[in-house]
């Protein structure tokens, strides 16, 4: 198998006898073109020595947060900044539990919260455990803050019980990984996207703004670059971190942002607009505060420029991905807004209800394409925009 060339994986063992299984997987890893590091917990070096993986990747195996040789060699932080994705296989329940509660009290725990690469969890446990509450809750508030599982698997387990709770098998993680990736399907290509939420002043102290987070937009970017793609993201503003290895450009004003996008869209081959940005501005911006005397203050507020409409317009335009938020008649409206703006995809989603949409860590969209539609249900954004990237190199692949 070959589809992780140029990957960096690191291979994160916690304590659990399928520790075993996890220098096979780190085999399949390698053998399909990734590069691996290991980080052992102290649990799991009770079941294998870290000798073993060091034989095994040729490189020094992590073991302690707080080890001045192992510091030296690569510190925690540049250990975390390395990956491309940390793969912890297998993720005992203890280890789950410590890592939903953001604790740091081993390396490997230190490097799940210090990384901004995809963690994604290959539970290892016992039946019992892994249908226990507490787990089950913990793998929850994982999931909704963008941690992937993989598995586990049903059947025989060590302990001579059957049932769910197996790790899946280093093969099957191996092409899990394969397609997480995406066999590299938008190396190469550049995708310009927009995200978050535009603020339009009305004075030095208050704007007219929108509720977006900027956590679909982000998944996404996060979701093309691991495709492979080189992705340029121009956002407004977000308390979020620009995702690592991607090109951030953070904006303001609608104005700023449809220049910024205008600057950048020659050389881009996708663009997809995540953006919620204002569609109208004050007309004007009052140099100081506005003082609060009148019983009925009014706005004038004039049109934006729709960048999404203006690139999907242009001679030459890049495949274009639009997002529809609407709260009613979803995909009548965003149907409506794929054929008048000439888009090659658009993105639907329901918002201003309690679940999904804005801010929201979950989301559901109906994606529609020419003659071809999809639906993929609430779920955490970090998957969904997996999903949605995988569909849009599809489509962008055959397109070309
Ligand atoms: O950021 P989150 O909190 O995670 O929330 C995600 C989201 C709900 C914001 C996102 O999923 C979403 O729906 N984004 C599009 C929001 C929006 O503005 O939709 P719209 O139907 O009003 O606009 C249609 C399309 O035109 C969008 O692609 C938008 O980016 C684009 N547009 C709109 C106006 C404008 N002046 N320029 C544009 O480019």
């Amino acid at each position: 198998m070959s589809g992780l060339a140029n990957r960096k994986i690191l291979l994160g063992v916690t304590g659990g006898i399928a520790c075993y299984k996890s220098a096979v997987l780190l085999r399949a890893l390698q053998e399909a073109g990734a590069e691996l590091r290991v980080v052992m917990t102290p649990a799991a070096q009770a079941f294998v020595t870290p000798l073993t993986f060091q034989a095994l990747s040729g490189h020094d195996v992590y073991t302690e947060l707080l080890d001045p040789s192992q510091e030296a060699a690569m510190d925690h932080i540049s250990l975390a900044r390395w990956a491309d994705l940390v793969l912890i296989a297998p993720a005992s329940a203890d280890f789950m539990a410590r890592i939903a509660n953001g604790m740091a009290n081993d390396l490997l725990s230190t490097l799940c919260l210090a990384t901004e690469s995809q963690v994604v969890l290959a539970p290892a446990m016992n039946r019992v455990m892994w249908l226990n509450p507490a787990t089950q809750d913990n793998l929850q508030r994982l999931l909704a803050r963008g941690y992937l599982c993989w598995g586990p698997d049903e059947g025989e387990q060590a302990c001579g019980e059957s049932g769910p709770g197996r790790m899946l098998e280093p093969e099957a993680l191996c092409q899990q990984a394969v397609s997480h990736f995406g066999n590299g399907v938008l190396d190469g290509v550049n995708v310009l996207m927009t995200a978050g939420s535009t603020r339009e002043p009305i004075d030095p102290v208050r704007f007219v703004g929108n509720r977006s987070s900027g956590k679909m937009g982000y998944a996404l970017a996060q979701s093309m670059r691991d495709l492979g793609a080189d992705v340029t993201l121009i956002s407004g503003p977000t308390s979020l971190a620009a995702p690592a290895k991607i090109v951030s450009i953070r904006v303001e004003t609608a104005e700023e942002m449809h220049a910024s996008v205008m600057e950048h869209v020659d050389s881009c081959d996708i663009f997809v607009a995540v953006a919620a940005v204002a569609d109208y501005r004050p007309s004007l911006v009052a140099a100081d505060k506005i003082k609060k005397n009148k019983e009925i203050l009014t706005l004038e507020l004039v049109r934006n420029p729709d960048i999404l409409a203006e690139v999907a317009a242009m001679e030459h335009p890049p495949f274009t991905v639009g997002f529809a938020a609407e709260t009613e008649q979803i995909e009548h409206y965003a149907d409506e807004k794929r054929r008048r703006k000439r888009l090659n995809m658009i993105a639907a989603n329901r918002v201003g209800s309690d679940e999904g949409g804005f801010e929201s860590e979950q989301n559901a969209l109906i994606l529609l394409w020419q003659d071809a539609r999809e639906e993929l249900p609430m779920m955490a954004k970090s998957q969904l925009a997996q999903r949605l990237a995988e569909r849009i190199a599809e489509q962008y692949n055959a397109s070309i």
